[in-house]
């Protein structure tokens, strides 16, 4: 890499409620480049919510759509990116963000989890929508067992392809987003091609 081009890009996976949205906003302003949540550009394309892709098309249907949107993003470098979380589940999404960036797996417990997709107020004011951008927790309504059941029902499923596709993990149960922002960039500053020189000289 020469010192004017772009570095790899920093990409977040993880369950729903483990904080990507959050933590790549974070990311995003401390490095100075743009942040693109595979969600939202797929809600911009289709001029829906995921909710209402999903009421309409299906699951498959959002899929296609997500599959899309990450295609779109991987062709870029310089970004930091934040993929729904079962975007995974599909080999081909991997290889497409793998080629241009490096996958930094968010975890947390499954009542961790379920607690987190019930703040309302605050993680709506940081861009999440849900229920619109959740309708996999819809049937558990607002009771935090159910969805904590849903969601480790799903993280046994996607285990495996989170922890394949993953470069490494952060464990964001009990941290501030913004201390899960500084464990990212401390470990990205370690991978070659990742950050730029300029993006190293940056950090506190
Ligand atoms: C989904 C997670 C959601 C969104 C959709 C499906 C999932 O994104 O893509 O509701 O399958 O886990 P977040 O992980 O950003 O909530």
């Amino acid at each position: 890499m020469n010192s004017l081009s772009p570095g790899r890009n920093l990409i977040l996976i993880g369950m729903m409620g483990s904080g990507k949205s959050a933590v790549g906003l974070l990311l995003a302003e401390r490095l100075g480049r743009p942040f693109a949540d595979t969600d939202a550009m797929v809600e911009a394309q289709a001029g829906r919510s995921v909710a209402a892709i999903f009421a309409d098309e299906g699951e498959r249907g959002f899929r296609i759509l997500e599959s899309e949107a990450i295609r779109r993003v991987s062709v870029l470098r310089g970004q930091v990116v934040s993929v729904g979380g079962g975007a995974v589940e599909d080999g081909r999404n991997v290889t497409h963000l793998r080629a241009t960036g490096d996958l930094v797996l968010l975890t947390a417990s499954a009542a961790v989890l379920a607690a987190r997709t019930l703040e309302g107020a605050s993680s709506r004011a940081e861009g999440s929508t849900d229920p619109e951008q959740r309708p996999l927790l819809e049937a558990a309504g607002d009771d935090v067992g159910a969805r904590a059941q849903v969601l480790a029902e799903l993280w046994e499923r996607r285990r495996p392809a989170y922890e394949a596709a993953a470069a490494t993990s952060v464990d964001t149960g009990g941290r501030s987003a913004n201390e899960v922002r500084d464990a990212v960039l401390a470990w990205a500053a370690n991978v070659p091609g990742l950050l730029t020189p300029a993006e190293m000289k940056a950090q506190p």
